[in-house]
């Protein structure tokens, strides 16, 4: 089972101030399981990984095998919640250099994805990419107008049809939405493509284990049954109990005591590459959802050993605003063993017979300890395994504990309207009809600069 710690950082706060900030807590969870909270219309996720749909998570089995039999390539056209978590559970389960192999050893489509940006280079690159490969296309968007997807899809799906033929491209395209609502929900009706349910009260950030996750993530050959599995074994672990004894809460609580010392940044960091993802989606979970009412601790993240070597100096020395949480896979690998060099000439043979993990354990705990010395509370979520079911666990952990956070932190988990701000500019500038008081005004401040 998942494992917090907040051993290493009890040299910054005491033990107490939990006990001070139970009944804030309390008041939290309340809030969370009532459902009597701001944005308590977008807690569906607390109990999906019991009462999901049963129905639709075996056609998206099915739809996933159909994916892996006959397509090279998959496009997964997203953005924010709607592409983060996919890419976070295939990057860490899934071997990169063996594209056309899933997690579980047979064939499968290669998964790229598109739509979370507007750059004209990676379009072109993808364009070209999948000139000469059999294609299928998942469209994921709950609304179903966000810009960055829904330019990415006129542009890949006019690929598809010009490829392989309107009737053909309809089998290839899946789309991911609302149940009711939206142009691509109209569209998928139109044109009969097979279409999954982004669930009416799970927003995107909190998605990731509904269709919007879990078809890619299919495809990509990892067992989304224990991933739901591991995501319900930490719903009924967490579901009962004290606070205090909640490790969900518990990170929450410690995060807010220390934000409120000024540690307002905190960095997640794994000493696994294949976690890079992870910790983007865990940004976007934490960002997004207690960024708000000129609130909310920041969320960084590193990649150790690799950024010991460029971000290592600033965390270690640098404006003391910073606190970490290590996110560590358990599970020892003992596949490869350091030998013994005869000439030594690198000094490392003490190291003969070391395993690569025992090294890497050693760096983390150094680093730890160094980073603590440097005024840098340290925090750990430890994980059994790198598999689905343990990252099941920490997806469920990670999104309980953002939703008591922000409630703590006394904003609403589930909304953003700041992403609005610049959406409304970008359509004024780019002349929508109905922005053109703005686009003016916009323009002239732009003479300015
Ligand atoms: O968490 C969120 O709600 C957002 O990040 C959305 O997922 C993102 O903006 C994409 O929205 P949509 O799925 O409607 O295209």
């Amino acid at each position: 089972m998942l494992n917090f710690s907040y051993k290493t950082a009890t040299k910054f706060f005491a033990e107490e101030e939990l006990e001070l900030i139970r009944s804030q807590a309390e008041a939290a969870r309340t809030l969370i399981v009532e459902k009597t909270g701001a944005g308590s219309d977008f807690l569906g996720w607390l109990e999906h990984p019991e009462t999901y749909d049963r129905e639709e998570f075996q056609r998206i089995l099915s739809a996933s095998e159909r994916i892996r039999s006959d397509y090279e390539v998959l496009l997964v056209i997203g953005i924010g919640g709607s592409y983060l978590g996919a890419r976070a559970v295939i990057e860490a389960l899934r071997n990169p250099y063996q594209t056309r192999v899933g997690a579980d050893g047979k064939q499968a489509a290669e998964i790229i994805f598109a739509g979370y940006n507007l750059s004209t280079r990676a379009y072109l690159e993808i364009l070209d990419y999948l000139k000469d490969k059999s294609f299928a296309i998942n469209v994921i968007s709950k609304s179903g107008t966000t810009t960055e997807p829904a330019v990415a899809f006129r542009v890949f799906k006019k690929e598809l049809e010009a490829r392989f033929g309107r009737e053909e491209a309809k089998r290839r395209i899946f789309v991911t939405t609302d149940r009711e609502r939206g142009a691509l929900k109209t569209l998928a009706d139109q044109e009969g493509y097979e279409r999954f349910i982004v669930p009416d009260d799970i927003g995107g950030r909190y998605s990731v284990l509904s269709a919007v996750g879990l078809l890619p993530i299919a495809a990509a050959g990892i067992d989304i049954e224990d991933l739901m599995a591991g995501a319900r074994a930490a719903m009924k672990c967490y579901a009962e109990g004290d606070v205090l004894d909640n490790p969900a809460a518990q990170y929450a609580m410690v995060r807010n005591i220390l934000m409120r010392k000024g540690f307002s940044t905190e960095i997640t960091v794994n000493y696994e590459p294949k976690l890079h993802f992870f910790a983007e989606w865990w940004k976007q979970l934490f960002g997004e959802s207690e960024g708000k009412c000129q609130r909310g601790i920041f969320p960084a993240a590193v990649d150790n050993t690799s950024d010991l070597h460029s971000m290592g100096q600033y965390i270690q020395e640098g404006r003391r605003f910073l606190f970490e949480t290590v996110l560590w896979v358990q599970s020892e690998q003992t596949d490869l063993v350091i030998e013994a060099d005869e000439a030594n000439l690198d000094g490392l043979n003490f190291l003969a017979g070391e395993t690569l993990a025992s090294v890497n354990k050693r760096a983390m705990q150094g680093t730890m300890l160094a980073h603590v010395d440097g005024g840098v509370p340290n925090l750990s979520v430890e994980i059994g395994a790198l598999d689905a079911f343990a990252l099941g666990e920490l997806i469920y952990f990670y999104e309980l504990a953002c939703a008591y956070s922000a409630y703590l932190n006394a904003v609403n988990p589930f909304n953003q309207p700041g992403v609005e701000a610049y959406k409304k500019n970008m359509f004024a500038l780019l002349g929508k009809p109905g922005y053109e008081e703005a686009r003016e005004a916009l323009e002239a401040r732009l003479e300015t600069i």
